[in-house]
């Protein structure tokens, strides 16, 4: 059978992408400030029900009201915000390889009056000498579906997804939690790339169901690992 956690590469998984596409929304946003950009998986509500989750489970593992948190991929902030505008009010890191990103969503932050409990900083995540230290909880909202289309291949032949679950270990403590959304892998999958030693699946986000062609499914996942 296809392992289909392999996905064909894609200019989706390039940084030149994520600069071009960062670049134009913050052109956008300065001629219309309400205008914050895109949010990936909006059509799914992916932010809102990962939010309603972390707040729905304060007090299992190491979710709190002031839980330090990192978003990976950041992108526009939005997911952090959110969190913040939801009565989350610990430290907050948005990461994100693309430096048009991290400064749109710095612009962004200003602009709204975010104070600075809410932090941005440039950085490749696969980076050896990134450590920014441990945290509570950490997100992926569709990052690792755009590092999936880099299809980047190291020497003994391990790819960057391979890897991914490397980078999540290092950012958490005991009981911290892993919230990611992917609209490219499915839960199983999802848990055949993040699940090891130490990392455990722990609960899913429940998303409507559509049918076709006899075909159940979700158009997008969200699930919840806890680092043991
Ligand atoms: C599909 S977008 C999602 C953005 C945001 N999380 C959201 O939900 O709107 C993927 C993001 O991952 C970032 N990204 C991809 N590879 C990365 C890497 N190796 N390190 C840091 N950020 C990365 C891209 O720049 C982009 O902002």
């Amino acid at each position: 059978m296809e392992d289909t956690s392999k996905l064909n590469t894609s200019k989706l998984g390039t940084k030149q992408y994520w600069d071009d596409f960062y670049s134009l929304e913050r052109e956008n946003f300065k001629e219309n400030p309400e205008d914050v950009g895109e949010c990936w998986f909006n059509d799914s509500d992916a932010e809102m029900r990962m939010v309603d989750f972390l707040n729905d489970n304060i007090g299992s593992y190491n979710i709190k009201s002031d839980s330090s948190i990192i978003d990976l991929g950041t992108g526009n902030g939005h997911l952090l915000f959110e969190l913040f505008e939801n009565d989350f009010d610990g430290s907050m890191l948005g990461v994100d390889y693309s430096e048009q990103s991290v400064n749109f969503a710095t612009e962004i932050a200003k602009n709204k009056g975010y104070n600075d409990s809410i932090k941005f900083e440039q950085a490749d995540i696969f980076q050896n000498n990134w450590n920014p230290g441990k945290f509570d909880i950490v997100l992926d909202k569709g990052t690792l579906d755009a590092i999936a289309l880099s299809g980047i291949k190291f020497d003994d032949g391990k790819t960057i997804v391979d890897i991914y679950s490397k980078v999540i270990e290092k950012l958490l403590d005991k009981d911290g939690v892993f919230l990611i959304t992917s609209c490219n892998f499915t839960e199983d999958e999802l848990t055949k790339i993040i699940q090891g030693d130490s990392l455990k699946k722990w609960d899913i986000v429940k998303y409507p169901v559509f049918e076709f062609g006899g075909v159940k499914g979700t158009t997008v996942c969200t699930v919840a690992f806890v680092k043991q």
